[in-house]
């Protein structure tokens, strides 16, 4: 205590002038609170001062008193005057450099959008693996024994004629591009234990023309149980609930007796399409039936035990009456403003 100087005008002046020095040449907020703890604080000269008081005579503590509370006032306005100023300008100089432009033209980086094949595919897939299904895949290069033979076609059976399939050279390989998704049934009974639950999707190949309606590479689902059994209600049950789901509530299929050479008895399927563009009505959806007895004993099974149903449809058609799409080309050109319409999944 003995440095600090007697209360006297003069050293309460130079106190404050010191105070107000720092604080008028404090940069901002963080250096005003250093001057604080040092010009207002317990150390500081005023503070000093102040605590002198106590020593001073009567007759003059009102008067000394009255110059250090000033002082100490006025010291204690400056400081709040210019926290008030350097907040301000720290405020505007952080707005500043967080300004964002919002009238600025965006770069957009194109992302495309992904086909809308792909997304009903994994839907429908979805909708069996919902079911406890597994999905099983085959080859697009497939052995004629799995895509005919194995399949109950007779070898003179008109669907193994050229115009149907693409053979492939050499023939006495007995390559063909698979014409349906069907062999995949009989490698999944081969390659699967018993029971079999399979939805089978995957591109097929055929001799057709390119036109609105026929593309010579397409895509079909396959649907295959083999269990203790199964009868053609379990079918039934099994295709209107795909209806439903991809349809909705008020959808429904309807069987109408047909010939296939791997079901028997076979049937034409047809889908009641309640939201049809042009109006409610039946569409030819696929084919289906009762695995026929000579596939299983081909795949080892034995039809005395096991039964099971089958069924087949093409996922471009699918698209096309439930998207409304009316050119079928239009799936297979890979334009993205043709994908983007069915929006951007990912
Ligand atoms: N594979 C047949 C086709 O491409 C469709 C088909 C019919 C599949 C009946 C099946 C079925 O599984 O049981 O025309």
């Amino acid at each position: 205590m003995s440095e600090t100087p007697e209360i006297t005008p003069e050293a309460v002046e130079s106190a404050v002038d010191a105070a107000l020095a720092a604080i008028a040449a404090a940069a901002d907020t963080a250096q005003l609170k250093s001057v604080r703890s040092a010009h207002q604080g317990e150390g500081a000269p005023l503070a000093a001062l102040n605590a002198r008081l106590r020593d001073v005579p009567k007759d003059r503590k009102a008067e000394l008193g009255k110059l250090v509370g000033q002082a100490r006032g006025r010291v204690t306005q400056a400081l709040a005057a210019r926290e008030a100023e350097l907040a301000e300008a720290e405020t505007a100089a952080r707005l500043e450099a967080e300004r964002i432009d919002i009238t600025a033209l965006p770069s957009r980086t194109r992302v495309g959008a992904r086909h809308p094949l792909t997304l009903l595919q994994e839907q429908i897939g979805d909708i069996f693996v919902g079911m406890g299904w597994a999905i099983a895949e085959g080859p697009e290069l497939e052995h004629e024994w799995y895509n005919f033979d194995a399949l109950n076609f007779d070898v003179d059976h008109p669907a193994r004629q050229m115009q149907d399939t693409f053979f492939v050279d050499p023939v006495d390989r007995h390559l063909v591009m698979r014409t349906h998704t069907s062999p995949v049934q009989m490698r999944s009974m081969l390659e699967r234990d018993v029971p079999v639950y399979v939805a089978c999707p995957g591109r097929v190949y055929r001799t057709d023309e390119f036109d609105a309606t026929h593309l010579p590479v397409f895509s079909q689902i396959e649907g295959l149980v083999v269990d203790k059994g199964i009868t053609m209600a379990h079918l039934r049950g099994t295709l209107d609930h795909l209806a439903r789901e991809l349809f909705g509530a008020d959808a429904k299929t309807r069987l109408r007796a047909n010939y296939f050479p791997f079901t028997e008895p076979s049937a034409e399927l047809d889908l009641w399409h309640p939201t049809f563009k042009g109006g409610a009505r039946w569409i030819e959806w696929g084919g289906c039936g009762m695995v026929n007895p000579n596939v299983l004993r081909a795949a080892g099974i034995d039809p005395e035990v096991y039964s099971g149903f089958a069924f087949g449809m093409g996922i471009e058609r699918t698209l096309m009456f439930r998207s409304d799409v009316q050119d079928m080309r239009d799936m297979a050109e890979g334009d993205v403003r043709f994908s983007e319409q069915f929006g951007m999944v990912v």
